[in-house]
Formats: C-alpha cells, sequence, structure tokens
C-alpha cells in the first residue's frame, strides 16, 4: 500500500495544515477543515513536468455512447437509456426508501444477461446473510452475484481490479474508509477518498459504478453533497416511508438529460416501475364528493394526474390552522389569503386542510386552480361538476394564468377520460372557476 500523507484542508480558502481544528486559522471559516490525502508515495505522486498537447476539437471522433440496460425501465429512463460504461452512479436517499432493493434488482438483471461475468457488492451494511434474505424476498436467484462484506477501500480497490466485474455497487459509501487517513468512517475526507479512488478505477476499468448514500432527513451527514462533483450520476430516491409510492430523479447527469422522473411502488417483491402514474392516483378517487379536485401536475417530462383534497372546518382558534401535505405550506396560506380577499370566501374562522393523495409532492404551481376550487368545494359543501379537472397557476390579484406544457397535460387529462378540463384558456378569475364548476 503507498503510504500517504495526510492534511487537514480548508474547504473554503484551502489552507492546510497537520492538525485538526474548530476554525480555520487563515479565514476563520468554522468547521471547513477536511483530511485530505495531500502527497502519495515518493514517485508515484511527484512526477516530472507533464507535457501538455492541445487537442483539435473536429478531430475528435465520437462513438454513440452504447448503453447498458439495468432491466427495470423507470431507472433507464432517468439515466438517459441506461448505465454508460465507467459511469460512476450515486443513490441517495434516506434509509429504508428501497436504494439497495433497487440495486439489487439491476445487479441480478446485469449478471443475467452476460454470465461469463460477475457483479460484485460491496456490503459495509450488511451481512451476506441479510443480503441472501432480500434476494430471497425479491425471487432473484442471486448465483453471478460476489458479496464482498468489507469496508476497507484499499483492499476493495485492489480485489475490483484483480476480479474486473461487469458491474460494481458499494452499499454504503459511508462505511468505506482507507488507512490513508485517520478520520472515521463517514466523515468528509473518508468519503470524499474512497469514493473518489473507487470512480478513478471504474473509469479506467470501464465498468459501471452504483454508490450508495445515506441521507438523513435534514440532508445532514458526510456524503452525497461533498460527493456531487465526484461523480457522472446522481440520483435521488425519495417517497414516504410509511406509503409505498416511490420517485426517482437525476439531479445531476453527464449522460443525460436531468428533467426525468422514475415513478416505482414498493410492492411484496420489490420495486415495480408505474407505466401509467395517472391511473394509479386516480384510482382510489370517489367521485363527487365536495372537496376533490383533480388536477394534472409534471413528474419530470410526464404530465401526472393527481387528486387534491381539501377540507374546510369551522374553528374557535385565534389563528386558524392551514395544513398541507403534499403542497407546500406556505403556498396554501397564499392561495387561502386569494380566496379571502378575491373571491369573497370568509376563510378567517375556518381550518383549511390539504391534501395530495397518493403521497405525491407537488413543486410548481401547476396545481394551484385545483387547491382552490377543492378549498372552495368543501367550504361549499358542494362537489366540482362531474368529469372535470383543473389546471392552471393563481396569481395574487385572483388571475389564473397558463401553465408550462399545458397542453400535454390537457390531453393527459383528457385520455383518462375528463370531459372538461379548467384552465386560463376557460376562465380569467378564480372567482369565476368557483362559480361556474362548484354549483
Ligand atoms: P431497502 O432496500 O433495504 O432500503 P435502503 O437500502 O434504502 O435502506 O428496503 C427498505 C424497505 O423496503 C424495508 O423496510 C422493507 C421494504 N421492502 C419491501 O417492501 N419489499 C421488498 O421486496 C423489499 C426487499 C423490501
Ligand atoms: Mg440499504
Amino acid at each position: 500500500m503507498p503510504k500517504a500523507i495526510s492534511q487537514f484542508v480548508c474547504q473554503q480558502c484551502g489552507y492546510s495544515q497537520t492538525k485538526w481544528l474548530g476554525r480555520c486559522p487563515s479565514c476563520g471559516a468554522w468547521n471547513s477543515l477536511v483530511e485530505t490525502v495531500t502527497k502519495r508515495e515518493e514517485g508515484k505522486g511527484r512526477r516530472g513536468k507533464e507535457e501538455i498537447r492541445g487537442i483539435e476539437l473536429w478531430t475528435i471522433k465520437t462513438a454513440e455512447l452504447s448503453r447498458i440496460s439495468t432491466g427495470i425501465s423507470e431507472l433507464d429512463r432517468v439515466l438517459g437509456g441506461g448505465l454508460v460504461g465507467g459511469q460512476a452512479v450515486l443513490l441517495a436517499g434516506e434509509p429504508g426508501i428501497g436504494k439497495s432493493t433497487l440495486v439489487s434488482q439491476v445487479a441480478q438483471f446485469i449478471y443475467s444477461n452476460n454470465k461469463k461475468k460477475k457483479v460484485i457488492y460491496v456490503s459495509g451494511e450488511e451481512s451476506a446473510q441479510q443480503l441472501k434474505i432480500r434476494t430471497k424476498r425479491l425471487g432473484l436467484v442471486g448465483d453471478g452475484l460476489l458479496v464482498v462484506e468489507s469496508t476497507d477501500t484499499d483492499a476493495i480497490v485492489e480485489f475490483l481490479e484483480k476480479e474486473s466485474p461487469l458491474l460494481v455497487i458499494v452499499d454504503s459509501i459511508q462505511t468505506l474508509t482507507t488507512s490513508q487517513l485517520s478520520g472515521l468512517a463517514g466523515s468528509v475526507g473518508q468519503v470524499k477518498e474512497s469514493a473518489g479512488r473507487l470512480a478513478a478505477l471504474c473509469k479506467r476499468l470501464g465498468l459501471p459504478l452504483f454508490l450508495i448514500g445515506h441521507v438523513t432527513k435534514e440532508g445532514a451527514i458526510a456524503g452525497p453533497a461533498v460527493l456531487m462533483h465526484l461523480v457522472d450520476t446522481v440520483l435521488w430516491f425519495e417517497g414516504e416511508r410509511s406509503k409505498s409510492l416511490r420517485i426517482l430523479r437525476a439531479i445531476k447527469n453527464r449522460f443525460g438529460a436531468t428533467d426525468e422522473v422514475g415513478i416505482f411502488v414498493m410492492e411484496e417483491n420489490g420495486l415495480s416501475p408505474v407505466i401509467n402514474p395517472s391511473a394509479l392516483f386516480l384510482s382510489e378517487r370517489q367521485k363527487l364528493v365536495p372537496g376533490s379536485v383533480p388536477s394534472v401536475i409534471l413528474q419530470g417530462l410526464r404530465p401526472v394526474v393527481v387528486e387534491v383534497q381539501s377540507l374546510v372546518v369551522p374553528t374557535k382558534l385565534p389563528y386558524p390552522r392551514r395544513a398541507s401535505q403534499g403542497q407546500d405550506a406556505r403556498r396554501v396560506e397564499l392561495l387561502v389569503a386569494v380566496l379571502t380577499r378575491r373571491a369573497g370566501l370568509p376563510l378567517a374562522n375556518f381550518d383549511v386542510f390539504v391534501n395530495v393523495a397518493g403521497g405525491v409532492n407537488i413543486r410548481e404551481p401547476g396545481a394551484d386552480l385545483a387547491v382552490c376550487l377543492a378549498i372552495a368545494s368543501s367550504f361549499a359543501n358542494k362537489p366540482l361538476v362531474s368529469d372535470t379537472a383543473a389546471v392552471g397557476e393563481v396569481g395574487l390579484l385572483g388571475e389564473v394564468r397558463e401553465v408550462t406544457s399545458q397542453k400535454k397535460r390537457v390531453s393527459e387529462a383528457k385520455r383518462l377520460g375528463f370531459k372538461k378540463i379548467v384552465t386560463a384558456d376557460e376562465v380569467r378569475a378564480v372567482g369565476e372557476a368557483i362559480r361556474k364548476y362548484i354549483r
């Protein structure tokens, strides 16, 4: 093993020193010193002056990227068509969301398509036995999957070089340590160094690499944030643990677009892609109930129909409650204010609750009109006119505005059987929408 010298380098100003301190002596930033390998073995690290040469861009030949399918349509979609040789993918998410399940399913598929080589699963979190139990539960065979129960980066790098597998999975990057640094597993320095070395090795060998990274609710823990620029692709896996819906987003992708999302449900035997999400979200909807209004939101580039629900109840509280799930609470508060002032709804003595059925999170204004109509419908205790959905942003003046990809959203709603879609083309103000469609 090359003997390395590590130093504590300030992430703010680059100042380095040999001891850890809470505060950088040079720029004064708190907690900014990170242990870093600064000098490798003599002879290896210190090269003579390198000769550099420019390359004329037009002379470079590009081959079509050859994509390796992961066998999971929604994952391929987010990756931009599949994995690329040498690609390092960081799969980040809260514990228990299904990261290990997803990569186990990928491992099995990739191995089954090329029986000559193996897939290596470095498991620092779970024992090989626990992995076996999961594969059984998933109904997978698990042959061709080589489990490595190690957390020693140096040994793992050596092993991978010798085996040259089809795909490498590291579960999780926070458990790995290299002897070149003195920090504990999970510290920024350890995570950065281990990930950097694995990514460089896989790039050299042309192997795709999955690094799993945990994040806590607060987004804390050394990990995903410092790893972002070391990898080619960052995937964020999210959802509520108590519900089965899971959404996979690309935050960064050197080999594809970042505006696609993958939608899954976690079932008894693993994750299944959801091919028709709108149908899933509407499956439990009861028609003609006050407080329920369908809308179409964008999940990545795909329009998805969701059901917005609201409940308005009298309250004696001096500050009535405005609570929401699946929609930003401040947005709901703003819409309640608009309804009070611009549509004359006396909501000051009512608690207002808003919920988006099915566990989806709305992060855009496309469902504003549906939220307003749902609140008005519950307040009046009258349902929305049948077979109707609402798509539109609502402004502070109570005006209804057009939203991005409106046509695409309208056709998705029509595909699911809605006859009337209320948009900025139909109504100019939220009050008008309420008078026309809540009768
Ligand atoms: P896991 O993949 O271990 O999550 P992570 O690696 O992100 O921590 O799976 C988490 C949960 O998923 C676990 O609580 C059990 C559940 N699960 C299923 O519902 N079905 C399954 O087939 C599997 C394997 C797990
Ligand atoms: Mg796991």
